[in-house]
C-alpha cells in the first residue's frame, strides 16, 4: 500500500479514540475502512452495562459503511489501547474478523495495525483469518 495512505488512515484512526465510548473496559479503539469507491468509514468501540450489546470499532465502521451502500473494501487501519495509549497493536477480535470475511477477499483486504503514524504493520485477511468460512462456501 501507499505509504502516504496508510500514514493518512493511521491518522484518522487516531482521531476516532475521542469517540470512543468504553466505561467499563477503558480500552479505546479507533478504526478507518476504506471502501473500493475510495470513501473512509470511521468506527469506534462502543460499550454498554449489559456488557454484550458492546460493539467494537471494526465492525462500527463496517455497519456504517454497509448501512450507506458500500459493500467492497480495500483496507482497514485500527489502533487501540488501555485508556488510549497505544503500546500495542490491537489486532481484531475473531468476530470482526468473520464480519470481515463476510465482505473482503481475503488474499487482498490489507489489515494495517498501529501504535504511531511510523509504527506500523500490515497483514492480508488471510494471514489473520487462515481458511476462513465466507460467502463463498455457501454458493
Ligand atoms: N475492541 C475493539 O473495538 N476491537 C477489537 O478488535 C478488540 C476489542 C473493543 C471491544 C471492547 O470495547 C474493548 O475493546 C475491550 O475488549
Amino acid at each position: 500500500m501507499d505509504k502516504t495512505l496508510v500514514e493518512k488512515m493511521i491518522e484518522l484512526a487516531m482521531e476516532q479514540l475521542k469517540f470512543s465510548y468504553a466505561p467499563y473496559s477503558h480500552f479505546l479503539v479507533g478504526a478507518v475502512l476504506l471502501g473500493k469507491n475510495g470513501k473512509f468509514y470511521t468506527g469506534c468501540n462502543i460499550e454498554n452495562a449489559a456488557y454484550t450489546p458492546s460493539n467494537c470499532a471494526e465492525r462500527t465502521a463496517f455497519f456504517k459503511a454497509v448501512s450507506e451502500g458500500e459493500r467492497a473494501f480495500q483496507a482497514i487501519c485500527i489502533v487501540g489501547g488501555k485508556e488510549g495509549i497505544l503500546t500495542e497493536y490491537a489486532a481484531p477480535c475473531g468476530v470482526c474478523r468473520q464480519v470481515m470475511m463476510e465482505f473482503c477477499d481475503p488474499d487482498t483486504f490489507q489489515i494495517i495495525l498501529a501504535t504511531a503514524k511510523e509504527q506500523y504493520e500490515i497483514f492480508t485477511l488471510k494471514e489473520l483469518l487462515p481458511m476462513g468460512f465466507g460467502p463463498n462456501n455457501l454458493s
